[in-house]
């Protein structure tokens, strides 16, 4: 069987975790070998990266180093193997979270980040030229003012989780634009519904690429 290679892109709050881990049960139902990752992170230096990114004050270039830095860690030590193997890699961002808050939020230029996306996403398995990239994107969208309502309260926010609605408007707006670049990857989903209809546009977006046999009603391991 061949690799594949999905991301989760949304602002903070719009839900993503849960709907992860369910997907990587309904995959493994299916007999698929599952990686779960997430960026930055994923590798025990990039998880060191991430403490570091997440928490301590920085100019934006030395931020967006970092989280291409975490990337490049994470996609030869985890990524390439794992699709090399055949299996499912269900990844919790990837670079279109880059090019949102360190991009649009930030304000950070945008061309500099494909320069680095383009050193970074080289892979020995690609054609020479060909960046490794999500074979989908499934976009979590919501308005920052029901994300920052979802968040109140629920932990100590980090770094970016404190930050005001505005720069997540900016951050919503870049993943918009993302979005518009590669229609054919990103799958926008309507994150403000209920649990069980963001479950429902997830999965028929998998069933409809053939990805997922058939219509999992409900995610799997929660109440019936
Ligand atoms: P998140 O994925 O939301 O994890 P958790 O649910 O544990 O909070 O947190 C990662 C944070 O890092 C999130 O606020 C977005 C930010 N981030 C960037 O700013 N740039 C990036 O390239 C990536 C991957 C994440």
């Amino acid at each position: 069987m061949s690799g594949l290679f999905i991301s989760f892109e949304g602002i903070d709050g719009a839900g993503k975790s849960s709907h992860i881990e369910g997907l990587a049960q309904a995959f493994r139902d299916q007999g698929r070998r599952v990686t779960l990752t997430r960026e930055p992170g994923g590798t025990a230096l990039a998880e060191k990266l991430r403490a570091l990114v997440l928490n301590d004050a920085m100019d934006p270039l030395t931020e967006a180093l970092l989280m291409f830095a975490a990337r490049r860690d994470h996609l030869l030590q985890v990524i390439e193997p794992a699709l090399a193997r055949g299996d499912v890699v269900l990844c919790d961002r990837f670079t279109d979270a880059t090019f949102a808050y360190q991009g649009a939020g930030r304000g950070f230029d945008l061309d500099v980040l494909s320069q680095l996306e383009q050193w970074v996403q080289r892979s020995d398995a690609l054609p020479p030229g060909e960046l490794r990239q999500p074979q989908l994107t499934i976009w979590f969208d919501l308005p920052p003012e029901i994300a920052a309502q979802r968040l109140a309260g629920a932990r100590a926010p980090d770094k970016f989780e404190e930050q005001p609605v505005e720069f997540f408007r900016r951050v919503a707006d870049g993943y918009a634009s993302r979005a518009a670049q590669s229609p054919q990857r990103f799958a926008r989903i309507d994150a403000a519904r209920e649990r069980h209809l963001v479950w429902q546009q997830i999965t028929s977006v998998l069933v409809r690429r053939g990805w997922l046999a058939i219509m999992v009603a409900t995610p799997p391991g929660s109440p019936a």
